[in-house]
């Protein structure tokens, strides 16, 4: 039997799922996802893209300098000063990739970019010659392939290829494409293209039809050898195709697909965990192989049939996609080597001095909390990660609250070496007049867009997660806090978003042809 083919994974999350909403990440965040994709196996990493601010060029700069063991990529439009920067950025990298994209539809061209068929295939060759001056690895993007004409598609992928390109992509830039159609056009490039041989296809699917995972796999069935993929499918509206859902299914169903990819899979479900923490962006409960009950068997037909044989009612292995058993695991004697221990099977490498704040953590939750699960840890360690500065930070709250008034808060908070206090009446509620507290102790006014409840583990003395969006000046920051206590962990994640707001300066200005 044929060795199955070995389809390359091209990662986009510090990209094109850094820019979806409320998903912006730091640098020292984007170094950390960047490490986690390579510990997971992803051929190539797209950093950013760098001509559109500081902080995408210093991102792809500091990943392409320290981050070893991938391909780093860098995306420029198809001008002289986007990928310059871009090569710029990229200098340092073990390997470089840039990724230029020009759109070529007919939509695009007409209303966007106001440019004729021949202008887009001049800027096209140009632009992909202009980026062989920083490296070999060159990837070239129609973007809005999937409503192109076929006979301009064709003619442009030509003069890219010879202009030399080695990998041309095919995004479904807007999820409008389907399986068939992408079967079909990957079959068409591959008769059509004259020079095809010399690149390797690539497919790069939105999913707003819900149909990226299946639109990348038909075009793996038809010869494309990479696939752009993002963490948890992040990305632009409703996301992109997601990187492990469509790793699993290339694994599971070999007999279909007789293809294979580098990723270590049980370093899925950890790097959805980082992603989702950093992002503060939930992955949905039911979410394929990563969502907390992809492998929950409820119905008692199905619980009785797994007793039985394992096979009846589960195509996957937990722990190969990097699930462990959510049994109790620690309490209040545990000593810090077990805490580091479990740390590590669950997926995290802490530093000492990480491992010494998560352990002072836990030893405070394991005096309110009497059983510690898997998933408390988590919180503990991710809570730690994803730590800003902390400018203000929460020391104690009172509030006494009667349905029909506004309640009395009295708050706390510690800032610079001092403790400074807030007692007013005000709010619709607890949680309310405690925001409205810290807004006042601080002096700034946000706008909450989210706000979501969770509970980390089962049980009344769960812990309580805090994820919400703040709006400040036009721009969207994310907050989260955990508690027993849910009106702290609200505060905790207020301040948490607050603390982002100091920290962070505005930086990223929009740019006219980004997808
Ligand atoms: O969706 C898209 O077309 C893109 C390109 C830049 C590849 O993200
Ligand atoms: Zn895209």
């Amino acid at each position: 039997m044929e060795s199955p083919r070995v389809i390359k994974i091209f990662d986009t999350t510090l990209r094109d799922g850094e820019q979806s909403p409320g998903a912006s990440m730091n640098l020292a965040e984007k170094k950390e996802v960047a490490q986690a994709l390579v510990d997971l196996g992803v051929d190539i990493i797209e950093a950013g893209f760098p001509i559109t601010s500081e902080g995408d060029f210093e991102a792809v700069q500091e990943i392409a300098t320290h981050v070893r063991g991938a391909t780093i990529c860098g995306l420029a439009r198809c001008r002289e000063a986007d990928i310059d920067r871009a090569g710029e950025a990229l200098r340092n990298a073990e390997r470089a990739r840039i990724h230029v994209f020009l759109a070529t539809s007919a939509i695009h061209r007409e209303f966007k970019l106001r440019m004729d068929k021949d202008e887009i295939v001049r800027r096209a060759v140009e632009g992909v010659k202009r980026a062989t001056q920083y490296c070999d690895d060159i990837e070239f993007s129609p973007e809005d392939a999937s409503r192109t004409e076929i006979d301009f598609l064709c003619q442009v992928l030509e003069g890219a290829i010879d202009a030399g390109a080695t990998t041309v992509n095919i995004p479904d830039t807007v999820g409008y494409g389907t399986p068939e159609q992408m079967s079909q056009l990957i079959r068409t490039l591959r008769e059509r293209v004259p020079n095809i041989d010399r690149a390797v296809i690539s497919v790069h699917c939105h999913n707003d039809l819900g149909l990226a995972v299946a639109n990348s796999l038909a075009a793996v069935q038809n010869g494309a050898g990479q696939i752009e993929c993002t963490i948890n499918g992040i990305g632009e509206r409703a996301g992109n195709c997601s990187l492990e859902e469509v790793v699993m299914a290339l694994r599971t169903r070999q007999d279909i697909y007789h293809a294979t990819t580098g990723i270590h899979t049980p370093r899925l479900v950890p790097t959805s965990r980082l992603v989702s923490s950093i992002t503060g962006i939930q992955v949905q409960r039911n979410k394929a192989i990563v969502g907390k009950n992809a492998f929950a068997h409820e119905a008692g037909i199905h619980q009785d049939g797994m007793l039985k044989e394992r096979s009846t009612y589960e195509i996957m292995l937990p722990a190969d996609v990097g699930w462990t058993k959510t049994d109790l695991v620690l309490g209040k004697h545990s000593g810090r080597a077990a805490l580091a221990d479990r740390a590590k099977t669950l997926g995290y490498h802490l530093e000492a001095e990480q491992l010494q704040r998560v352990f002072e953590d836990f030893k405070q939750l394991a005096d309110r909390k009497k059983e510690i699960y898997d998933g408390d840890i988590a919180a503990l360690i991710e809570q730690q990660m994803r730590e800003v500065p902390e400018s203000w930070s929460f020391v104690s709250y009172r509030v006494t609250s009667t349905s029909g008034s506004s309640p009395e808060v009295e708050l706390s908070l510690e800032h610079g070496g001092e403790v400074h206090q807030a007692k007013m009446t005000c709010g619709d509620g607890p949680i309310d007049a405690v925001f409205l507290a810290v807004e006042k102790l601080i002096g700034i006014e946000v706008t909450c867009r989210d706000f979501q409840v969770h509970s980390v583990t089962l049980g009344k003395d769960a812990q309580g997660e805090v994820s919400m969006e703040l709006e400040y000046q036009g721009r969207t920051y994310l907050g989260r806090g955990v508690s027993t206590d849910s009106v702290e962990a609200s505060c905790k994640a207020f301040l948490n978003a607050i603390n982002r707001i100091l920290v962070m300066r505005p930086e990223t200005q929009p740019v006219e042809e980004t997808a």
